[in-house]
């Protein structure tokens, strides 16, 4: 059996791997009185009858990630009588995972819950570390909890039926945590891009192994994100002001990833990054199936969304940095430093 332990402060939990994990979330729900699936329409079709319990489907997409469907989920959970003895199972990708971590977190002040990741980068991000949450109107995550799941179940074979914007989509956190902590994972990804488009799981299930023991390791040092746990962020600060400004057309991990292009050069700008790293990074990124054009974005609307960003501090923007391959730190800068570099950063 392979698993990894993460050793959060509120509590250790394993995250297993396989193509068995689903009879060892099973044998884990024999430990309670009763379990739920939540999953969304499109996985429960998939993969829902590999789990002999009920399944409550959601509609697929990012509006499902409400209050309406919170308090839905609640209706539900309350008629089919689910209590603190009772497991409810995420199933799914990212909406799924953070809008039942929330829903367990606050439910008769919190119940047990397991998530299973089936999105490369719900398995590799957003199914570890214990984050959830919803959208409001004013903003994404706006309302959420520190709430770690009771267990993670990781089958990368799963992938096969994501369409390749989907993995583009995991590739974005795949190779972020590849520059911002692991020169080798970096070089091996970089390598290797195609397989994950072919989904060759020699490649892939190891490379998401690794992904996974890394957050696991920031989220015991940092589980509230207050120090360590801030380097995940690195091409979040320009990809949150892109998702923004481009109107949300971009997923997260392909506005991730355009942001980890801007964000390098930025570094290397300043004098943080040498030429050649950002020459690999560069490299790596291209690789990936995405348009990198930036000819649509308007530069007010991104300097806006970067002077609201939530990681400001103290009247700075908060970029995490890379300052060679394998290492990141904070940097806060000025919206006239941003400017500044503004057109060597989008043209390169
Ligand atoms: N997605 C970044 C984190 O979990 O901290």
């Amino acid at each position: 059996m392979d698993r990894i332990v993460v050793q959060a402060p509120s509590g250790a939990y394993n995250i297993h791997f396989g193509r068995d994990i689903w009879q060892q979330v099973q044998q884990m729900a024999r430990g309670y009185d009763q379990a739920l699936v939540v999953s969304d329409k499109n996985v429960a079709a998939l993969y829902g009858h590999r789990l002999p319990f009920p399944i409550s489907p959601l509609e697929p997409g990012e509006g499902t990630k409400s209050f309406e469907t919170i308090a839905a989920l609640v209706d539900d959970w309350a008629e089919r009588g689910l209590d603190r003895y009772s497991l409810v199972i995420a199933l799914g990708g990212g909406v799924v995972g953070d809008l039942v971590g929330l829903t367990a977190s606050v439910y008769r002040r919190g119940i047990a819950y397991v998530q299973i990741p089936t999105t490369l980068v719900a398995q590799v991000d957003g199914g570890v570390g214990g984050k959830t949450g919803i959208n409001t109107p004013r903003g994404k995550n706006l309302v959420g909890t520190f709430y770690q799941p009771w267990g993670v179940f990781i089958d990368p074979s799963v992938l096969s039926t994501l369409p390749d914007r989907e993995i583009t989509n995991g590739l974005g956190e795949v190779l972020k945590y590849g520059v911002v902590n692991d020169p080798a994972l970096f070089e091996v990804v970089r390598g290797h891009v195609d397989a994950f488009y072919e989904l060759d799981l020699e490649v892939v299930a190891p490379v998401i192994r690794r992904c996974v023991e890394i957050k696991g390791e920031i989220v015991a040092a940092d589980e509230r994100d207050r120090g360590l746990r801030r380097i995940l962020n690195h091409g979040h600060t320009f990809g949150h002001a892109i998702e923004k400004a481009a109107g949300y057309r971009h997923n997260h991990g392909e506005a991730v990833l355009m942001g980890m292009l801007l964000e390098g050069r930025l570094a290397h700008l300043l004098g943080l990054l040498s030429s050649a790293d950002l020459a690999a990074i560069e490299d790596a990124l291209f690789r990936v199936k995405l348009d990198y054009s930036f000819a649509h974005l308007d530069k007010g609307e991104m300097i806006s969304a970067l002077i609201h960003d939530k990681k400001n501090r103290k009247g700075s923007i908060s970029f995490i940095l890379p300052r060679e391959i394998g290492r990141a730190e904070e940097v806060l800068l000025s919206v006239e430093d941003v400017e500044k570099y503004w057109d060597e950063v989008i043209r390169g």
